[in-house]
C-alpha cells in the first residue's frame, strides 16, 4: 500500500514536471487521461503476470474506451512514465519501456510481424517520442534519445540521438539539447 501511494505521488509530480499546464495534484489526478491510462495499466499488467489474462484484457480495453490510449497488459513499463494528450497511443504486447519515458498523442509502439515473438520496440530510459511517431519492430531506442513528431522508425536509434523523418534518420543530440528536448514553456 505504501509503495502504491509513493508511486501515485511520483506520477503526479512527474506530470507537473512535464506539463506547464498542470496545476494541483487533485485536478491532475482527475483530468489527465495519461495518468489514468498508466494507473490502469499497472493493475492490468499485475493481473496479466498472475495469469488473469482475460480480466487484464477487459481492463485494458475499458481504459482504451475511456482514454483513447491502448496499452496491451503484457507491455512492460518503468517508473515516471508520462503521456501527454494521449489520444491515439498504441503500445504493443512485447514493448518494453524504461524509466522517465515521455510519449505524446498518436504514438505507436507497434509490430511488423504476426508471430508470437518479441515484436515490439524497446524504449530505454529518458526517451521522448513526439506526436504521431511510429516506432515499429523489435528495435531499440537508446537512452536519452528522442524521436521527432511523425517520424517512422524501423531501425535502432543509438543512445543520445534524435531520429526524424520517414524513414527516420538518426543524428547525435547537440550539447544544448542535453537537458530538455521539448521545452514545456513552448508547446501546448
Ligand atoms: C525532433 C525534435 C525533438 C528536434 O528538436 P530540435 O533538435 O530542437 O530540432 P530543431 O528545431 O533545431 O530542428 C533541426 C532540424 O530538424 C528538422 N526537424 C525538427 N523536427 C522535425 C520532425 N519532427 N520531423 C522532421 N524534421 C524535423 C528541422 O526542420 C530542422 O531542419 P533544418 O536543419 O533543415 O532546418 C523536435 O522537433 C520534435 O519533433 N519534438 C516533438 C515535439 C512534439 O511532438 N510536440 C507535441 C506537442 S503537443
Amino acid at each position: 500500500m505504501y509503495r502504491l501511494v509513493q508511486m501515485i505521488r511520483e506520477d503526479l509530480s512527474n506530470a507537473r514536471e512535464h506539463d506547464p499546464a498542470a496545476r494541483g495534484d487533485v485536478e491532475n489526478a482527475i483530468v489527465y487521461s495519461g495518468l489514468h491510462a498508466i494507473w490502469a495499466h499497472r493493475v492490468a499488467h499485475w493481473l496479466w503476470l498472475r495469469g488473469f489474462k482475460g480480466f487484464a484484457r477487459i481492463l485494458a480495453q475499458s481504459t482504451r474506451f475511456l482514454t483513447g490510449i491502448e496499452i496491451h497488459p503484457g507491455a512492460t513499463i518503468g517508473r515516471r512514465f508520462f503521456i501527454d494528450h494521449g489520444m491515439g497511443i498504441v503500445i504493443g504486447e512485447t514493448a518494453e519501456i524504461g524509466d522517465g519515458v515521455m510519449l505524446y498523442h498518436g504514438v505507436t509502439l507497434g509490430g511488423q510481424v504476426l508471430t508470437q515473438t518479441k515484436r515490439h520496440p524497446t524504449i530505454e530510459d529518458n526517451v521522448t517520442i513526439g506526436a504521431g511517431a511510429k516506432v515499429l519492430g523489435p528495435i531499440t531506442v537508446g537512452r536519452g534519445s528522442a524521436v521527432g513528431a511523425n517520424a517512422v522508425v524501423t531501425k535502432d536509434v543509438p543512445p543520445e540521438h534524435i531520429a526524424t523523418g520517414i524513414p527516420a534518420k538518426n543524428r547525435p543530440r547537440g550539447k544544448d539539447e542535453k537537458i530538455k528536448l521539448v521545452d514545456p514553456d513552448y508547446y501546448i
